[in-house]
């Protein structure tokens, strides 16, 4: 890997003092990869996401950004530094429309670049561009996030991190999701993600780690994680319902 966008080491974090729920992670992400990390519900995923993006204290270890020191920073500095975060919920302000959702998310480029900023925004996601009028919390789930993501894109950022994007959503919003991360890598962003849909995330993945008790425990190729028996083992027996033969993938 050429130097790492995002490189976490040893990261130890939790809720508080003396309770850590990160016990000494790391990971890397090269430039234009997705990476994924999976792991057993409880296992720190959140945690250990929240902590990078600066929304859970650090007790030690550290975060680098394109080789920049951003341990801790506050998670509005973050997105100036070029590291957005997409939560797993509360991503959007449901009362209001989805351009001033977009607007708000904006609001750190210079005024004048803004209105240019959204209709970029509209030509990569259509759907909105239809839906620009109407208040956020009234859009479909997949297009929710469809908002959420537009929102975290559109300051340019190197990294972009998500909590479980396709969390909740029905099958064909699911894949609209996957697909929407598979092209907007492709424009060059950097992505890191955290997900349950562990299959359809390891296929548009290039690495996943694994994190059991807020440890990174396994790495490996993407495509080769979905039939390590390392993986299962590690998941003890709480893999997706789609990994059992003859089950809904
Ligand atoms: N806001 C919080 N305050 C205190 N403990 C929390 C908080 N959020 C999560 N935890 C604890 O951290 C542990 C890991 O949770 P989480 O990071 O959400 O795991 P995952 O995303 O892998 O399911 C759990 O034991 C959970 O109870
Ligand atoms: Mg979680």
């Amino acid at each position: 890997m050429s130097e790492p966008v995002l490189s976490v080491r040893n990261l130890i974090a939790g809720y508080e003092p003396g309770v850590p729920i990160v016990r000494g992670a790391s990971i890397a992400v090269g430039e234009k990869e997705i990476v994924v990390v999976l792991g057993p519900n409880g296992a720190g995923k959140s945690s250990f996401i929240k902590a990078i993006a600066g929304l859970v204290p650090v007790e030690s270890g550290t975060v680098e950004l394109a080789g920049r020191d951003i341990t801790s920073a506050p998670a509005h500095i973050m997105v100036r530094l070029g590291l957005a975060f997409v939560p797993q919920t509360e991503n959007v302000f449901p009362l209001m429309s989805v351009e001033d959702n977009l607007k708000v998310a904006g609001g750190i480029l210079k005024p004048k670049d803004v209105p240019a900023r959204i209709e970029e925004m509209y030509a990569t996601f259509p759907d909105l561009a239809r839906h620009r009028r109407i208040a956020a919390g009234n859009l479909s789930g997949g297009q929710r996030q469809m908002l959420a993501v537009a929102r975290a894109l559109i300051v340019h950022p190197k990294l972009l991190v998500l909590d479980e994007p396709s969390a909740g959503l029905s099958p064909k919003f699911v894949s609209m999701v996957f697909d929407m991360l598979s092209e907007i890598r492709k424009s060059g962003v950097t992505i890191l993600l955290v997900e349950q849909n562990a299959k359809a995330a390891l296929a548009i993945g290039d690495r996943a780690y694994v994190l059991v008790e807020g440890k990174d425990r396994h790495e490996g190729v993407a495509s080769e994680l979905w039939n390590d028996p390392v993986v299962a083992e590690l998941y003890l027996g709480q893999r997706p319902a789609s990994s059992i033969k003859g089950g809904s993938a």
